[in-house]
């Protein structure tokens, strides 16, 4: 073997090493078989209520033969789940990533997926059901369009506090999740990093480390007044003898008045400009101001720190739970691993090489569907919509439970633990 030949076995054999050091605990691209992987839960079948998923490349992408799965339903609950080999991120990096289309003009539902923990019955996976993370979009109406990152610790969901918008048009995006043994973590949006920093200070998982100190008193002498009256400014003489109002010196008598039948004619009264209400001295600024009083911080004795609160010692699922009042959400590309560069890489693989064509292939279905509305004779159109009014007020009575129904969905519910506890 020649130097040369030698050396370039030598970097293929390291770049080998190099990429097998990531370690995928979960990789689907959704190809045959997907099904055996997957196990499409009961939840919500009783009440007929749980919804089927296509699998399908969708109406638009940028290659007809990588599928996903989308929700293929409208008002429907969607629940299903896969299993991987059971997973410690201690001292290690986790990776959760996915990408998400939603087709249709998602008004309201979420794109999010969920990574639970020890065991699970798969066909039983609900909106109950614990969950260590979850992750992903979410949009309803013009107030809501974010991405959660909730963090289950010791039994309780928390809420990311800072905003991370997500995307809202109808394309493929990718959206990862990034957790460190350090206790930091990162989110991205399409490969970019969209927001980032520390367990301890962007989720309430521990009270915090500094509290104020609760027997701290402002003490008698603190002048907190920045402004006082100037001792000096003395109202002026006759201030207070200035009418509010006065006689509006442009009115005159009407010519038809008549003293004897209308009464003595009187002007109307207006505001007097001279009036400048009810007399203050001017404000100086106060010499002995000391700024506003503020309790020192100390040590929170209920603060204990916890080294291991990156941790979820039993990842064991990952899963999808949503309801969707509109369907047409399309996941693909889910992976769970140990390598922000491997994720990287697959991210750019799949979304990466087919964005552009499939931009083109949505602009280009646009154009038909405006194409074809404008062609559309709005009369028939109503008329084929009249065959199914009866099944619209039937969906809308529905959609009024279920979205009470999801109001109890964990996501919510974690507001209000969030709500109470401040
Ligand atoms: C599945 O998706 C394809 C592509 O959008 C669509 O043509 C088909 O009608 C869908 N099937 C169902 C059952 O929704």
């Amino acid at each position: 073997m020649k130097g040369r030949d030698f050396l370039s076995l030598a970097i293929a054999i390291s770049l080998l090493l190099a990429i097998s050091t990531a370690e995928v605990l979960f990789e689907e691209r959704f190809d045959d078989g997907w099904e055996n992987r997957w196990v499409k839960s009961e939840w919500k079948k009783d009440e007929n209520m749980a919804g089927e998923w296509n699998y399908t490349s969708g109406k638009w992408n940028g290659d007809p033969n990588d599928k996903g799965i989308q929700t293929s339903e409208d008002y429907r609950f969607y629940a299903i789940s896969a299993e991987f080999p059971e997973f410690s991120n201690k001292e290690k990096t986790l990776v959760f990533q996915f990408s998400v289309k939603h087709e249709q003009k998602l008004d309201c539902g979420g794109g999010y997926m969920k990574l639970l923990s020890g065991e699970v019955d798969q066909k039983k996976f609900g909106g109950d059901t614990p969950y260590s993370i979850m992750f992903g979009p979410d949009i309803c109406g013009y107030t809501t369009k974010k991405v959660h990152a909730i963090l289950t610790y010791n039994g309780k969901n928390n809420l990311i506090k800072k905003d991370v918008p997500c995307e809202t048009d109808q394309l493929t995006h990718v959206y990862t999740f990034i957790l460190r043994p350090d206790a930091t973590y990162s989110i991205l949006v399409d490969n970019e990093e969209k927001q980032s920093g520390s367990l301890y200070s962007d989720w309430d998982l521990l009270p915090s480390k500094t509290i104020k100190d609760p027997e701290a008193k402002k003490p008698e002498d603190w002048d907190d007044k920045e402004y006082i009256p100037d001792p000096e400014d003395k109202k002026p003489e006759g201030y207070d003898d200035i009418p509010k109002e006065i006689p509006d010196p442009e009115a005159k008598k009407p010519e038809d008045w008549d003293d004897e039948e209308d009464g003595e004619w009187t002007a109307p009264t207006i505001p007097n400009p001279e009036y400048k209400g009810p007399w203050k001295p001017k404000k100086l600024k106060n010499p002995n101001y000391k700024g506003k009083w503020k309790a020192p911080m100390i040590d929170n004795p209920d603060f204990k720190d916890d080294p291991d609160l990156y941790v979820f010692p039993n990842l064991k699922y990952v899963g999808i739970e949503l309801w969707q009042v509109k369907s047409g959400t399309l996941f693909d590309n889910i992976l769970i691993c140990d390598d922000p560069e491997y994720a990287k890489k697959l991210a750019e693989e799949t979304w990466g090489k087919q964005k552009d064509a499939e931009k083109s292939a949505f602009d280009e279905a646009e154009k038909k569907r405006e194409e074809e509305e404008t062609k559309d004779d709005p009369v028939d159109s109503d008329a084929e919509d009249g065959d199914d009014d009866a099944d619209d007020a039937e969906a809308d009575d529905v959609e009024d439970v279920a979205e009470s129904d999801s109001k109890e969905d964990p996501t919510t519910s974690v507001d209000d633990d969030v709500h109470d506890e401040l």
